[in-house]
């Protein structure tokens, strides 16, 4: 099966006792994700963790998003703040007062990078696009549009608020208005053909910056979509025709300049979001908001952090408890190793051998001498002195090469 959407690490697996890891210096930067669990509408093909509610009572959300930030500043002091990206839901509906109270709350609490990093998730819907100068004046310096369709039978049939025409203005008002942008597309829909995908790619490239993320649409249980096609309907491509259209995007993303550098995501070297780069080298970050996660680095390895999912639970808690984690939990040495593997075989450059080793404090050899020969005689994976990584051809099958791994 294809791994292609944007994602954290998946739901805690059971709890170990032994520690691991040296614990984070002061050197280790931190990342920090803010979600806003809000859309004006829900995507049928969307799992994520996104509501609709007629009102919003932003003054009160800006306050208790601050007050989880300053609980969880105490995880991890002493650091430097890489990135701040808000997530969504549709961060594109927050008032920017509360973008910029957070960014400046971050800055209060941490010092930050020179070259920090503060990317919004934003719906190019014109409502939205109204506030990107607000935003930008907040401090965000990349945009990541949520276009999906270039066409508009597309943008239909996923359900989306907006047309064809709102996403290519959205996108140049994105160019003119931030340092950064990117935007998302989805791809392998139903009756979609290679032709069809590839004259919306080259459409894409004509209007793109440096950063293009091209999904292959999943359906998910519990969507619109999934109870349809539990009902029989067909929903998205076949496997083969999702697997050549992830063939011809590489190709084509790769002979544009803007190679994979993950399964889903491409840019121009340098130009990569580093904010979710953090996640997939297994850096710490904390999240913050209505069912965020996080993984901070504490003496005796990682801590896991995970929050009520709800918004009105997340809110009532913050607002009566200072926090809504829910859950605060030492990972295992097995299972910091697997979602090691699981988050950095997603990137073109794999898994630096020395932090996988220092976390096995074995040799990746000897920790996966069963299934290693194999995958890499089967040109799945490649190990070299400094890096353990999958092919391309590894990355289109990840769960296999997971699962035979991790075995
Ligand atoms: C949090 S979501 C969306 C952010 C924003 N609310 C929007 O809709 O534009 C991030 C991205 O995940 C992708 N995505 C979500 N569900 C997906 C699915 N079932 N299959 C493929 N891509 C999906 C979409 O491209 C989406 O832009
Ligand atoms: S795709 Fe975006 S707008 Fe649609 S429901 Fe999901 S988070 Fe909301």
């Amino acid at each position: 099966m294809l791994l292609s959407r944007r994602l954290q690490p998946s739901p805690l697996a059971p709890i170990g006792r032994e520690g691991w890891g040296e614990g984070a210096s002061a050197r280790e930067s931190l990342a920090i994700y803010i979600h806003w669990p809000f859309c004006r509408s829900k995507c049928p093909y969307c799992d994520f963790n996104s509501h609709v509610r007629e009102a919003v009572d932003w003054e009160r959300w800006t306050h208790a998003l601050i007050a989880d930030l300053e609980h969880q500043a105490a995880l991890a002091p002493d650091r430097a703040v890489a990135s701040i990206f808000f997530g969504g839901g549709t961060p594109s509906l927050m008032m920017p007062e509360t973008v910029a109270a957070l960014v400046a709350r971050v800055k209060a609490l941490w010092p930050v990078a020179a070259d920090l990093e503060v990317s919004l998730e934003a719906n190019p819907n014109s409502a939205e696009a109204e506030r990107f100068a607000g935003f930008a004046a907040a401090g965000i310096n990349r945009l990541s549009l949520g276009i999906q369709a270039l066409d508009p039978a597309a943008l239909r049939f996923l359900g989306r608020g907006h047309d064809r025409d709102e996403a290519i203005a959205a996108i140049r008002l994105a160019r003119a208005s931030f340092a950064r942008y990117s935007f998302d597309l989805i791809y392998a829909r139903p009756g979609q053909s290679a032709a069809d995908w590839e004259a919306e790619l080259g459409e894409a490239l004509s209007l793109a910056g440096e950063h293009l993320s091209l999904y292959q649409l999943t359906i998910e249980p519990g969507t619109a979509f999934g109870n349809r096609a539990a009902r029989g309907e067909v929903l998205a491509a076949d496997e083969e025709t999702g697997a050549a259209l992830f063939e011809a995007t590489q190709l084509r993303l790769a002979a544009a300049g803007l190679p994979a550098y993950e399964i889903s995501n491409h840019a121009r070297p340098g130009a990569e979001c580093r904010h979710n780069l953090a996640y997939w080298r297994y850096e710490d970050y904390l999240g913050i908001g209505p069912g965020a996660h996080g993984r901070v680095t504490q003496c005796a390895g990682k801590l896991a952090t995970r929050q009520l999912r709800t918004p009105e639970a997340w809110l009532t808690a913050i607002e009566t408890s200072g926090t809504a984690i829910d859950e605060l939990t030492p990972i295992a040495r097995e299972e910091a190793i697997g979602e090691m593997l699981m988050m950095g075989l997603r990137l073109v450059e794999g898994v630096a051998r020395q932090r996988l080793e220092a976390v096995a404090e074995r040799p990746v050899e000897q920790l996966f001498a069963d299934a290693l020969p194999r995958l890499v005689d089967g040109g799945f994976v490649t190990l070299d002195g400094e890096r353990l990584a999958a092919t391309a051809a590894g990355r289109q099958r990840l769960n296999a090469v997971l699962g035979a791994l991790l075995a």
